[in-house]
C-alpha cells in the first residue's frame, strides 16, 4: 500500500501562519456561504469523544442580529482592552502589547461590520472535573482550530473570540439557542486584505517539552 506524500511546505506554512486576524480583515468583500459550508466540512472532520459530534454552528450575518451581539461584544471586549492596558503600564505603550491592544481594539470597534460572526456551541454544560469539562471542551475545539485554518487556506481570516460569553445567556436568547447549549466562543470572519501571514514569535519549543519527566529537555 502506498502512502499518501502531503505537500509539508503548504501544510506546515499553513499550520504556522494562521494567525488571529482583526486590522487585515475585508470588511467590504461578501462571505459566501458556499465557502463556509466547505470550511465547516472540513472542521466537523475533527475528533469528537466517542464520535459524539455534539457540536453546533450558528453563522451569524443579519445586521441587527449582528449590531445586538456587537454591543455586548464591544462593552465586554472594552473592559478587558482597559484592564490590560491598566495591568501592563508602560509595556502597553510599545511593542508587542502595544500591537495586541491596538488591534484588539479595532476588531471590538468594528465587530458588527465583520461579514460573518460564526459561533460554535457544544450541546451540553461543561461539568465535574477536569477530565470532564477536558473531554466537554475537547469535543469543539479541534474542530474550531480547523475551521480557521480551512478559512485561512482559502484567503480568509479569523480570531477566536470570548468576551460576547459574558453574556452568553443573552445571546443565546437574541439567536434561540436552547438551555444546555454552550457558547464556546466567536469567530469574526472575512476575506483578508493582505496574501499572506508570518509566523508569531513563540518560546522555543526545547524550553516547553520534556522527555520522561517534568523540565527535562528533549534534546541539548
Ligand atoms: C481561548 C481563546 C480565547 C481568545 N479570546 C480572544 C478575544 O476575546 N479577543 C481577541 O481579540 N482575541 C482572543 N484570542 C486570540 C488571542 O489573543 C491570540 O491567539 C493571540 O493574540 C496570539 O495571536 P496569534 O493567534 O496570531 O498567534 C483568544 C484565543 C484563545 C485561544
Amino acid at each position: 500500500m502506498q502512502t499518501v506524500v502531503m505537500d509539508t511546505t503548504s501544510t506546515d506554512h499553513l499550520l504556522s501562519t494562521t494567525r488571529s486576524v482583526r486590522l487585515k480583515l475585508d470588511l467590504e468583500r461578501p462571505v459566501e456561504d458556499e465557502v463556509l459550508l466547505e470550511c465547516l466540512r472540513l472542521a466537523i472532520q475533527a475528533p469528537t469523544p466517542g464520535g459524539a459530534q455534539s457540536w453546533r454552528w450558528l453563522v451569524v450575518r443579519d445586521q441587527e442580529t449582528k449590531n445586538k451581539i456587537g454591543a455586548y461584544f464591544r462593552a465586554v471586549g472594552n473592559a478587558y482592552i482597559q484592564a490590560g492596558i491598566e495591568a501592563a503600564g508602560e509595556a502597553a505603550k510599545s511593542g508587542p502589547v502595544a500591537r495586541m491592544v491596538r488591534s484588539g481594539q479595532h476588531l471590538i470597534d468594528v465587530i458588527e461590520k465583520v461579514p460573518v460572526l460564526v459561533i460554535p456551541c457544544a450541546q451540553g454544560r461543561p461539568e465535574g472535573g477536569n477530565a470532564e469539562t477536558s473531554v466537554f471542551y475537547g469535543g469543539i475545539f479541534p474542530a474550531v482550530w480547523s475551521f480557521q485554518l480551512a478559512l485561512r487556506s482559502r484567503g480568509l481570516g479569523s480570531t477566536l473570540t470570548s468576551y460576547h460569553l459574558g453574556h452568553e445567556t443573552e445571546v443565546a436568547e437574541i439567536l434561540g439557542i436552547p438551555d444546555g447549549v454552550t457558547q464556546v466562543g466567536l469567530l469574526p470572519v472575512a476575506y483578508t486584505t493582505v496574501p499572506d501571514f508570518k509566523p508569531a514569535p513563540r518560546t522555543p519549543v526545547e524550553e516547553i517539552a520534556y522527555l520522561d519527566r517534568w523540565g527535562q529537555a528533549i534534546s541539548s
